[in-house]
């Protein structure tokens, strides 16, 4: 049987083993927490330990803070992760870090988002180059119970999947703040303003989902010259909305860049 040993039973490591013990089901689900509170939480669903017994060929998920990854590999007994695949979805550690700490080539980033919460991860994938094809079925296989994943050969790119897919659903939730405060100065009560916001959200995201659809197509086919959103649209473009979402992704690209040094 599989076993997998999510380390960090906090908001991402806690959906990632809830995920696997309900999507996974042929696979020994472990989860590491050196937190007597948070233990509670887990049990019964999954096996909790406070620290990590290596066992043979583990899928190791590293869900810990960035800041607390030096000490727990430091606490690490000398080769415990020489036999396994370590998939790690902490914010900015490199991947060169992460083998020269772990003392093992077989390293993975992931960036996942906030909405694995509801299955609807947008995760992205970067395994080292000496991760075998296996290995990076594997972490997929693992990182799918959060949502989508979609595998990258360049690491730098997971700067700009920090901004996009990372910090992507507040960057979109910061816009639809101004859907559900409109929808609300118009008269509707909060809850149905809410509704409004996040179904629109919802029927946009399936409708690009469509073969062969793309945004631009989308906003085009629903402008009509002189129509309601053509007026939306030509406002849109005289504020340079635009312009100003690429700064911001710009800006959390370059962020994420720094941190990770
Ligand atoms: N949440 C997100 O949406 C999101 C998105 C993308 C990436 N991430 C990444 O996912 C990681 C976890 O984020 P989070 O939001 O789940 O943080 P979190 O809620 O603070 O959880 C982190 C967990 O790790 C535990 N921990 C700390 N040191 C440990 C150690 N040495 N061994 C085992 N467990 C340890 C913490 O325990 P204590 O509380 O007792 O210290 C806590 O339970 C971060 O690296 C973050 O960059 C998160």
């Amino acid at each position: 049987m599989e076993r997998i040993v999510v380390v960090g039973a906090g908001h991402m490591g806690s959906v990632i083993a809830g995920g696997l013990v309900d999507g996974v089901p042929r696979a020994e689900v472990v989860v590491v927490e050196p937190s007597a509170e948070r233990r509670p939480a887990l049990d019964g669903r999954v096996e909790v330990t406070a620290t990590y017994e290596p066992g043979p060929d583990d899928l190791l998920v590293l869900a810990i803070p960035p800041q607390a990854f030096d000490s727990f590999a430091d606490g690490l007994p000398p080769g415990a992760c020489a036999r396994a695949t370590v998939v790690s979805v902490m914010a900015g550690v490199r991947l060169e870090t992460l083998a020269s700490a772990l003392g093992t080539d077989r390293v993975l980033r992931a960036m996942p988002n906030l909405a694995s919460r509801v299955g609807q991860s947008m995760t992205v994938l970067c395994p080292g180059d000496q991760v075998p094809a296996g290995g990076v079925d594997r972490a997929k296989g693992a990182l799918s119970v959060i949502g989508e994943v979609l595998a990258v050969q360049d690491e730098s790119l997971l700067d700009a999947a920090t901004a996009v897919a990372g910090s992507g659903p507040a960057l979109v939730a910061y816009l639809a703040q101004s859907f559900a405060d409109f929808s609300r100065a118009a008269g509707f009560a909060p809850a149905d303003a809410l509704l409004l916001t996040s179904q629109v959200l919802r029927g946009t995201a399936d409708v690009l989902s469509e073969p062969g659809a793309t945004p631009e197509s989308l906003y085009r086919q629903a402008s009509t010259p002189n129509g309601t959103t053509a007026a939306g649209i030509a406002t849109l473009r005289e504020h340079r909305v635009g312009e100003s979402v690429r700064a911001a992704l710009e800006a959390t690209t370059e962020r994420a860049r720094e941190l990770a040094g």
